[in-house]
C-alpha cells in the first residue's frame, strides 16, 4: 500500500507512487532471466550432453531468457561464452574466458552481469553426481534439478537400492562388493553371485551409460566382468537378471508434490540396453507410451513418484523399471537426476505425450528450481 492517504497532496504523490511502480513492473517485465546452461562434462557422456544443451538453447523462449553457454571440456577446463552449440559443432565452440570456473561462481555472487540462474546439463559422474551442485551452492546461485544429496545418492547404484528397500520398494536381489573384499576373497564373492542365479548383471557402482556393466551368464565370465567393474570404481553391485525384461520408463517433474509422465518403453536392439544399443546402434526403439494395462501404468507412475521421494529429488528425474514380461512382476531399476534432455530424448518426449511440450517443460524446471532457491534462502543461517 502506498502512504498517498495521508496527505493532502496525497493524490498526486500516490499517482507518482503508481507511476513508478508501473515502470518499475515493466522493468521487471522486460528483464530477462540469464539462464547458465553448464554443458559438456568431463564424462563418456559428453556428447549426449552437448546434444541436450543444443536442443535447450533453441527452445528457450527468448523473450524472457537470455541464455549463456558455459561449457566444460572433456580435460576438465571450463568455458564461459562462445556461441551455443547449436551454431556450431561439439568440437568448434569458441572459447572466451578459460578460467570460467572462477567467473561463474564470482558472476553469480557479485557481478552485475550475474546470472539468474543455472540449468546444468551433464550427464554422468563429475555433473549428474552432486559436485557440480556442490558448486552452485557455494556460489548461491539456483540451478535446475536435484541438490547435492539427491544428485549423489541417484548416482550410485547400491545407496539407491538400499534408499528403495528402506521405503518397501520393489528391488532384485543384489549384492555390493567393495575392492578390498573382492581382492581378499574372490571365491567367496562368486559363490554368493551364484546364491542370486545365473545370469547375474555386473555393474560399476557409480557410472552410466552401461559403461562397465556385464551380463554374466556362465561362472567363468564372472571373474573378468568384475574385473572390468572394478577399472571404473571401488564399489560393485552383482545383481539378479529379470527373465524377460521390459524395460519402462517414466518421467517425474516437481519438488514437494511431484507428478509422474505416463510410462514409456525401450526396447533395445541387442541382449540388453548397453553402450551400442544406447549410442551406436540406432535400432532400439522408444515406445510412448508404452503397452501397459491402466492399471500396471498407473503402478509405475506411483512407483515412480515414491522412488524420486525416496532420492530426496527436487525439479526432475528419469526413473527407469525393469519388468519380468512373462509375470508382469515390476523392479525398481534406478533414478536418473539428469536424463538425457534432447527433443527426442526420453523424458522430454514422455511429457510431450502427456501434455507439457518442451519449451514449457524449460518454464517449470526453471520456477521449480527458483521455488527452491526461494525456499532455502529463508531459512535462518544464524542461531540469533
Ligand atoms: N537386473 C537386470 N535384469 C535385466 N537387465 C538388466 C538388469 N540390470 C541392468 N540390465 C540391463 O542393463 C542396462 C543398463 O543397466 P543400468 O542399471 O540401467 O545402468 P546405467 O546406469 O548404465 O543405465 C539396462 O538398461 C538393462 O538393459
Ligand atoms: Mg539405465
Amino acid at each position: 500500500m502506498s502512504g498517498a492517504a495521508l496527505t493532502k497532496t496525497g493524490c498526486a504523490v500516490g499517482g507518482l507512487h503508481r507511476k513508478a511502480e508501473l515502470a518499475h513492473a515493466k522493468i521487471i517485465r522486460v528483464k530477462k532471466l540469464r539462464v547458465g546452461v553448464i554443458y559438456g562434462g568431463r564424462s563418456g557422456e559428453h556428447e549426449v550432453s552437448v546434444a541436450s544443451a543444443a536442443s535447450i538453447f533453441r527452445h528457450l523462449d527468448r523473450d524472457r531468457y537470455e541464455a549463456v553457454p558455459i561449457r566444460i571440456e572433456k580435460s576438465g577446463q571450463w568455458v564461459l561464452g562462445g556461441k551455443a552449440p547449436e551454431v556450431l559443432s561439439a568440437a568448434e565452440v569458441e572459447t572466451t574466458d578459460t578460467n570460467a570456473l572462477q567467473s561463474v561462481a564470482a558472476s553469480a555472487a557479485v557481478s552485475p552481469e550475474r546470472l539468474d540462474i543455472i540449468f546444468p546439463v551433464l550427464h554422468g559422474p563429475y555433473g549428474e553426481d552432486g559436485t557440480v551442485q556442490g558448486l552452485l551452492e557455494l556460489a548461491d546461485i539456483p540451478y535446475v534439478g536435484c541438490g547435492v544429496l539427491a544428485s549423489a545418492m541417484g548416482m550410485d547404484k547400491a545407496v539407491m537400492k538400499t534408499l528403495f528397500a528402506s521405503r518397501g520398494l520393489p528391488i532384485v536381489p543384489h549384492i555390493t562388493v567393495l575392492r578390498h573384499e573382492w581382492v581378499a576373497g574372490s571365491r567367496a564373492v562368486a559363490d554368493r553371485a551364484r546364491e542370486l542365479g545365473f545370469p547375474v548383471f555386473v555393474k560399476p557402482a557409480n557410472l552410466g551409460s552401461s559403461v562397465g556393466i556385464s551380463k554374466v551368464k556362465l561362472t567363468a565370465e564372472f571373474t573378468p566382468a568384475m574385473e572390468l567393474a572394478f577399472e571404473f570404481d571401488r564399489k560393485v553391485v552383482v545383481e539378479a537378471g529379470v527373465p524377460n525384461t521390459r524395460e519402462i520408463e517414466c518421467a517425474v517433474l516437481g519438488n514437494d508434490s511431484p507428478e509422474a509422465s505416463i510410462p514409456g518403453e525401450i526396447v533395445p536392439s541387442r541382449e540388453f540396453y548397453d553402450y551400442e544399443a544406447k549410442y551406436i546402434d540406432a535400432g532400439s526403439k522408444l515406445l510412448i507410451p508404452s503397452p501397459l494395462t491402466p492399471k500396471q501404468a498407473s503402478e509405475f507412475r506411483r512407483l515412480a513418484i515414491e522412488a524420486f521421494q525416496a532420492v530426496e529429488g527436487s525439479g526432475l528425474s528419469r526413473v527407469d523399471f525393469l519388468m519380468n514380461g512373462e509375470t508382469g512382476q515390476i523392479f525398481l531399476n534406478e533414478v536418473n537426476t539428469l536424463p538425457g534432455f534432447t527433443t527426442i530424448s526420453m523424458y522430454p518426449k514422455l511429457w510431450e505425450a502427456s501434455g507439457i511440450p518442451y519449451p514449457v517443460l524449460l518454464d517449470r524446471l526453471i520456477a521449480l528450481a527458483l521455488e527452491r532457491h526461494a525456499e532455502k534462502q529463508a531459512l535462518r543461517t544464524s542461531i540469533r
